[in-house]
């Protein structure tokens, strides 16, 4: 794998690199053709990485695909695939990790403590074997997409972070390879995910600035839905991921929630492109 993104790089060619947990879908695919398009060769990974999982996570049960992922990933015209044993990304003795300060102890972080570690030590590890000139990250994942982001320009990479919208099924809900754990009937429910997001949409149309207002809207969204049990629903600052009084700058409206054994998230971008602070319009928010 070493050889392939350094003889790329030598001949001047744009490798682009996307890394993922396999059980691959259609939001995984959207970041395969967005490569397809700026990159050659294309290259996937495949690796379920235990140390994003906490204890009692879903490390064992997550689910995989191999044979299902080799047609996707042959089918979308990828080059290269790289699924790595656990024991070679960490051999016994195996004693590093990255930690991007602040931003990886809020939110998803802070329910699941080491998660975000975890996540940055392997991708900063896929990044220096593979070599990509790109590497695509879905806004599914906003906070991960954040902190690989910062991770990238704190430590000087030499690679482009490119971060792709959500793909989501016609009902709304973000695809996610977690959405297999889900009944039928949690199915139904989850989403709640979606319709709690255009709730805070509307709202924000409507002129609502006050950020407690905006998520107690959500949270009676959710108050609805019986099957699900809701961990956050926050509006924090684009940059920071701090959570935020009012709507004044760019912002994410951020959801987590338990259906089940399954937990989700979801979010939608939101832009303040009015420049005083009165009722009606002004928000471009992205789902
Ligand atoms: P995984 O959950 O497999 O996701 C791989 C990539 O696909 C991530 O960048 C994620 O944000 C993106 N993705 C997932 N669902 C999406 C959707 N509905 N729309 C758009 N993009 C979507 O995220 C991980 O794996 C891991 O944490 C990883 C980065 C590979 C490190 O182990």
């Amino acid at each position: 794998m070493k050889q392939v993104g350094r003889e790329a790089r030598a001949e001047g060619r744009l490798a682009g690199f996307i890394p993922t947990m396999g059980a691959l879908h259609a939001g995984h695919l959207s970041l395969i053709e967005a490569a397809r398009r700026d990159a050659s060769p294309v290259i996937v990974s495949v690796f379920v990485n235990p140390k994003q999982f906490g204890p009692g996570e879903d490390y064992r049960k997550y689910p995989r695909d191999p044979e299902g992922d080799c047609q996707k990933l042959e089918q979308a015209g990828v080059d290269f695939l790289f699924a790595p044993p656990v024991e070679e990304i960490y051999p016994a003795g195996f004693r590093t990790s990255v930690n991007v300060e602040g931003l990886a102890d809020r939110l998803e972080g802070k329910i699941r403590p080491g998660h975000f570690r975890g996540v940055a030590t392997v991708v900063l590890k896929l990044l220096e074997i593979v070599a990509p000139r790109f590497a695509y990250f879905g806004r599914k994942d906003a906070q991960q997409a954040r902190i690989i982001g910062q991770m990238a320009a704190d430590l000087a990479l030499d690679c482009e972070i490119v971060v792709r919208p959500i793909v989501r099924e016609p009902d709304g809900l973000a695809l996610s390879s977690r959405n297999l754990y889900l009944s039928p009937a949690e199915r139904k429910a989850a989403t709640v995910l979606y319709r709690a997001l255009l709730r805070a949409r509307s709202a924000m149309e409507e002129g609502e600035r006050e950020t407690m207002r905006i998520m107690g809207l959500m949270r009676q969204e959710f108050a609805g839905e019986p099957l699900a049990s809701l961990d956050y629903a926050e509006i924090v600052d684009a940059d920071s991921f701090e959570p935020i009084m009012r709507l004044t700058r760019s912002c994410l409206v951020v959801l987590a929630a338990r259906f089940g054994a399954a937990r989700l998230i979801d979010n939608m971008q939101v832009e303040i492109v009015e420049s005083g602070g009165g009722a009606g319009g002004g928000v471009i928010c992205s789902l």
